[in-house]
């Protein structure tokens, strides 16, 4: 008998997270979904479960810790335990540095950053479980990053100061976590043509973008690698003399 697979996706009702639940959804795993708002994420759910799978949600503001704290126990009770972790959900704003308010920047930073250390931590005992399964495939923490994290891009300091933060925690992840079978990656892309985006289609053809599809793409890739091979990093970026720019 195939042991079902489970996973936790944040940001999953829209945008990136709901392309990789989709993906993960095909795929045959069981799943928790999760955003603020509980609409678009209950219909999400109706529309992954056409692949069979068990779909559950579980609204939370990443901004509150006591939600995040939940949301990790709510997944545990629905599914029993964990394999796959996907910290899609993000906010970004951008502003200059000399005048970014730094209230924005903690709201940014809880979301961006702490919601994705506690649920980590929070969830740690239950991935190396799944760590050391039998089927080699190990425990796997997706988060999705920015190239504004890898390079830093005009505008956008605040925003990729906490990308950069969380590539850092992913290496750390690994770094202390590998050998029981967890091991973390950062997707880094640039533009990806969703909602967040939005804000610079006067610049940059939607068109022309990443596609939600290439990112749960290399998702789906990274849940099929052995415990053995660990990816810290991937950046995605959009061809041409935007290769080191979003
Ligand atoms: N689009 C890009 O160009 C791009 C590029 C690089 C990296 N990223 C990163 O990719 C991730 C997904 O972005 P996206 O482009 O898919 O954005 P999106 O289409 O706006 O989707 C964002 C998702 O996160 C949820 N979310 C937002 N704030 C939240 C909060 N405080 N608590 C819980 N859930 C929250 C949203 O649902 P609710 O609003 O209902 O909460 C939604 O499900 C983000 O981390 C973003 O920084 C995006």
């Amino acid at each position: 008998m195939t042991v079902r697979r489970t996973a936790l996706v944040t940001g999953a009702s829209r945008g990136i997270g709901r392309a990789i639940a989709e993906r993960l959804a095909e795929e045959g795993f069981d799943l928790t979904l999760s955003a603020r708002a509980d609409g678009p994420l209950k219909d999400t759910a109706d529309q992954l479960r056409v692949h069979g799978g068990r779909v559950e949600t579980a609204s939370a503001d990443m901004a509150d810790p006591e939600q995040v704290e939940a949301l990790a126990d709510a997944h545990l009770q629905l599914h029993g335990g964990i394999d796959v972790l996907v910290l899609a959900a993000g906010m970004g704003t951008g502003g200059e540095l000399a005048a970014y308010p730094l209230h924005k920047l903690d709201t940014m930073l809880a979301v961006n950053l702490r919601s994705n250390f506690q649920l980590t931590q929070r969830l740690l005992p239950a991935l190396r479980t799944a760590g050391a399964a039998p089927s080699g495939l190990g425990a796997k923490i997706i988060a999705i990053a920015s190239i504004t994290g890898v390079v830093s891009e005009p505008g956008l300091a605040a925003y990729g100061a906490t990308k950069a933060a969380l590539i850092s925690l992913c290496e750390s992840i690994t770094t202390a976590e590998g050998a029981r079978g967890v091991n973390a990656t950062a997707l880094s892309p640039g533009y990806v043509d969703t909602d967040m985006a939005a804000w610079v289609h006067d610049r940059v053809d939607p068109a022309t973008m990443i596609q939600v599809s290439d990112i749960a793409e290399l998702a789906v890739a990274l849940c099929r690698l052995s415990r053995y091979a660990a990816v810290p990093n991937i950046v995605v970026t959009r061809p041409g003399e935007t290769l080191w720019r979003a």
